[in-house]
């Protein structure tokens, strides 16, 4: 599999193909199920500095084609992950990114810098949680506020930072600009969609939340839009994400410009799935004469 190779960001990896944040846990327990020196890298659950409880009630509905999510970015916090959970993932046979979120530009560099040890090699900054000091809009929204948390993650950590934008905006590279002239090494995209579910027997909204963040194959039209004006507009790497499923939906997302592609919901549906889309990967090179999946990158014609 030596054609799946990829460098992403100074870190070599087995294949493009990374676990999405929030549908690999850990990647403890997948290991059962996927061989992990297939895939690129895992990129964990947020991870704020203080543990966050969730929302409450229903987190999860089936939509057409994908699901909704209010989990409310639940998570154990660093200081735990770091003691309980790191000395295991550290004998993982594959690349961990640590996903980070915070409420305040000051939560976001202090969960930085906490993170930044052995066996951590990348972060990845969320930017679609609220920010609690400036009226609850998500940082993810605002190309200054998307900057300004860029900025204090990297003079916080010595890590390579990937920023993960949100697709719930009008005008999605400005905020990638944004976050490339404040210093990131790279981008990821997309996070969730904002959406709605209705149970019309009771004529209330199926999640607790309300509102919640659609994922899965419903999603990939609007993410691979989003990689490809990204792509054109940013000299940094990009990491497409959103509603992969299969092999070629990897090729679709290299070809809009991502160097490197996450998988999500597909993991929730079979725990399996990271291997199967490394191997269909594979097959697609073979076809298709590709010996190395880099030069796919950015190849779209139009
Ligand atoms: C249950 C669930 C939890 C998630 N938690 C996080 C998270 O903690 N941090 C984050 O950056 N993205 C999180 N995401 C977003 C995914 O990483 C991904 O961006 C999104 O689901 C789109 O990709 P997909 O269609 O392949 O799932 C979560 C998604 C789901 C479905």
């Amino acid at each position: 599999m030596s054609h799946l190779n990829v460098n992403f960001l100074g870190i070599p990896m087995a294949s493009p193909v990374i676990g999405a944040s929030g549908t690999v846990g850990f990647g403890l327990e997948l290991a059962d199920y996927v061989d992990l020196k297939k895939v690129g890298a895992l990129s964990g659950k947020g991870l704020a500095p203080t543990p966050w409880m969730g929302n409450n009630g229903v987190r999860i509905a089936e939509t057409t084609s994908g699901m909704l999510n209010c989990i409310g970015l639940e998570n154990p916090g660093a200081p735990y992950f770091l003691e309980h959970y790191l000395p295991e993932v550290k004998k993982l046979p594959t690349i961990f990114i640590a996903n980070m979120v915070g409420k305040s530009v000051e939560e976001y560099a202090e969960c930085a810098a906490m993170l930044t040890v052995p066996g951590i090699s990348a972060l990845e900054v969320n930017i679609s949680c609220p920010n609690v000091k400036v009226g609850g809009a998500a940082f993810g929204t605002n190309p200054k506020q998307a900057a300004a948390v860029t900025k204090a993650v990297k003079d916080a950590s010595s890590l390579p930072v990937i920023v993960k934008l949100s697709p719930n905006v009008t005008d999605i590279v400005s905020i990638a600009k944004a976050v490339e002239d404040a210093g990131a090494d790279a981008i990821s995209l997309i996070n969730t969609l904002l959406g709605i579910s209705i149970d019309i027997r009771t004529r209330k909204p199926i999640l607790g939340n309300i509102t919640g963040g659609l994922s899965g194959p419903a999603i990939k039209p609007v993410a691979l839009r989003m990689v490809w004006q990204v792509s054109k507009a940013v000299h940094i790497p990009v990491c497409g994400l959103g509603g992969v499923m299969t092999g070629t939906d990897v090729v679709e997302f290299m070809m809009a410009g991502a160097s490197t592609v996450q998988v999500g919901t597909a993991n929730l549906a079979d725990p399996s799935a990271m291997g199967r889309i490394v191997n269909e990967l594979d097959e697609w090179c073979d076809k298709n004469n590709v010996r190395d999946v880099n030069e796919i990158v950015g190849t779209l014609k139009a």
